[in-house]
């Protein structure tokens, strides 16, 4: 777990998970340093510990007004309630379906603490406002990310990431091939769907992406990514409904690997 700046005012609270005999997939919170301060997502739930000294390092959890929770997977909701219940005055901005799903946690959201958000909806901050996002890849349909209008920050969730060797802070330190790779390979596993659509529709759905021009694309699954990648982010995610699907090890493999940790 470690911080870093992407940008003058949002920080970037990120965790590598190791996935073995595959890669490396970072899992990024980030803190927007708004007039009225917003977390984009909350870690891991194995991790709240270190996600929240970490989370300390970067901001007083107690000055939090809105947690944006892009999505409810357990990589996104790990320190959720650990926040509600330390900060009266923190909101979550989520969708209905959002709050349903929480609600099968046993803990569910109380409701005069969410603000729901639709794609296309804004949200104001104070400095800024902040536009939900559909992001044109996602594992899970309550899924919003958002648009910070002051600095043309895209934040799009599970989309754009990628499973890495090694994972820099920067988009830009991985090579074009790489980063390709490493992208193509993700949507397979984490938007197997994409093997469907239809290949008109999603191309004018990454269109809608590419007339945002994103300063910056801050994915949950990528280091942070200057607006002059973002062509390449789009190239890579036109490539998925061609790539060969993900199919997991099988049992017969899953012994091998116990028989060759046994041994
Ligand atoms: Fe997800
Ligand atoms: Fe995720």
């Amino acid at each position: 777990m470690h911080t870093y700046k992407a940008a003058p005012d949002v920080d970037v609270v990120s965790s590598t998970a190791e996935i073995p005999g595959i890669g490396k997939l970072c899992i990024n919170a980030f803190v927007i340093h708004a007039q009225e301060p917003v977390l984009v997502d909350t870690g891991a739930v194995r991790e709240s510990d270190d996600f929240m000294a970490a989370l300390r390092t970067v901001i007083d959890p107690a000055d939090l007004r809105w947690i944006w929770l892009t999505h409810t997977d357990f990589d996104h909701i790990g320190s959720l309630h650990r926040l509600l219940a330390e900060n009266q005055e923190l909101r979550v901005i989520t969708t209905f379906l959002g709050v349903g799903i929480m609600g099968l946690t046993g803990e569910p959201l109380p409701m005069d603490r969410v603000h729901l958000a639709n794609p296309g909806q804004t949200v104001d901050v104070g400095d800024r406002r902040l536009t939900a996002v559909r992001p044109p890849a996602f594992d899970n349909p309550i899924t919003v990310g958002l648009r910070d209008e002051r600095s043309g920050i895209l934040f799009s969730s599970d989309c754009f990431g990628a499973v890495l060797d090694e994972v820099p802070e920067r988009a830009e330190d991985l090579s074009a091939e790489t980063l390709r790779q490493g992208q193509v390979f993700w949507a397979t596993v984490d938007s197997s769907w994409l093997h469907k659509v239809d290949r008109a529709v999603f191309e004018s759905d990454l269109e809608r992406i590419r007339a945002l021009e994103p300063a910056m694309v801050l994915s949950s699954h990528l280091p942070a990514a200057q607006g002059s990648t973002t062509e390449r982010l789009l190239g890579a995610l036109a490539e998925v409904p061609d790539a060969p699907p993900f199919v997991g090890p099988d049992q017969a493999a899953l012994e091998q690997m116990l028989a060759g940790m046994a041994g």
